[in-house]
């Protein structure tokens, strides 16, 4: 385990019930780094963002977030903590408004209304089309919409790592591009560590430093995007090339 990483896990299993989904999963994130978290379906992505979130109880290994363990630290102590999820299919409260939505994600901060404020207007520059529709229903949005408010919310906690499920699911090209500028830039003013967990392989190692596979809840690969792209398996795997 490197020193000073932000989030280390370690010889990680998980399991739901009597099934085990994760086994000896090991993946570490350094302060303000991108990393991608590609895999076939029910790899158990899903399952690992959730237990670090403090979702799932993990049957064995550790979570050690900046130094300190983070097993059996309940869901809102970790956001607290500065883990943000923004969760797949995005679960907004559908007849709040896009401002309450944005607003519930910074319940937890104890850093003064004023912080709170600026970050929503931050959070409303970043993205505009949520400025304008700020008192809309958020159950009335596009499903990109939807995913920039998602987003949001997840800024708002003001996160030290932001993890990403499947964020382009659903959208259409064009709109995996915006919200792909929107998190870059966001990156850039903020430097958040972000875990991206993808299908559109292509966009996860465009935004990621480094990348893991697992599959069949195992770690089979770790490596620098940049060769990741260029790993004649993983080329015909995952980018259908
Ligand atoms: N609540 C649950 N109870 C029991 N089994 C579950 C539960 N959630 C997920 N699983 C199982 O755990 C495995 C991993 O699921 P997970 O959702 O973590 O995969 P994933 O990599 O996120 O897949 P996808 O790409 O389809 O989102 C799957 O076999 C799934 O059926
Ligand atoms: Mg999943």
């Amino acid at each position: 385990m490197t020193p000073d990483a932000l989030l280390a896990i370690e010889r990680l299993d998980v399991a739901y019930g009597e099934i085990q989904v994760l086994w000896e999963v090991d993946l570490e994130i350094a302060r303000g780094e991108v990393v991608a978290l590609l895999g076939p379906n029910g790899a158990g992505k899903t399952t690992l963002l959730r237990a670090v979130a403090g979702l799932l109880r993990p049957r064995a290994g550790r979570i050690v977030w900046d130094g300190a363990p983070l097993d059996g630290v309940p869901a809102s102590r970790v956001v607290a903590r500065g883990l943000a999820l923004v969760p797949e299919g995005r679960r907004l409260f559908a007849g709040m408004t896009v401002a309450e939505n944005l607003t519930m994600g910074a319940y937890r901060r104890t850093d003064g209304r004023a912080a709170v404020s600026a970050d929503l207007e931050w959070v409303f520059e970043l993205f505009p089309e949520l400025a304008a529709r700020r008192r809309q229903q958020a159950g009335a949005l596009s499903g990109g919409e939807q995913q920039m408010c998602a987003i949001g919310r997840g800024l708002m906690t003001k996160p030290r790592l932001l993890m990403l499920d499947e964020l382009s699911l659903g959208l259409s090209p064009v709109a995996v591009d915006r919200i792909v500028a929107m998190l870059a830039a966001a990156h850039r003013t903020r430097g958040m560590a972000m875990l991206i967990v993808e299908q559109d392989v292509r966009m996860a190692l465009e935004l990621a430093r480094r990348a893991y596979i697992l599959e069949t809840g195992r770690i089979t690969r770790g490596d620098e995007a940049r060769r990741l792209i260029d790993d004649p398996r993983v080329k015909k795997a995952y980018l259908g090339l």
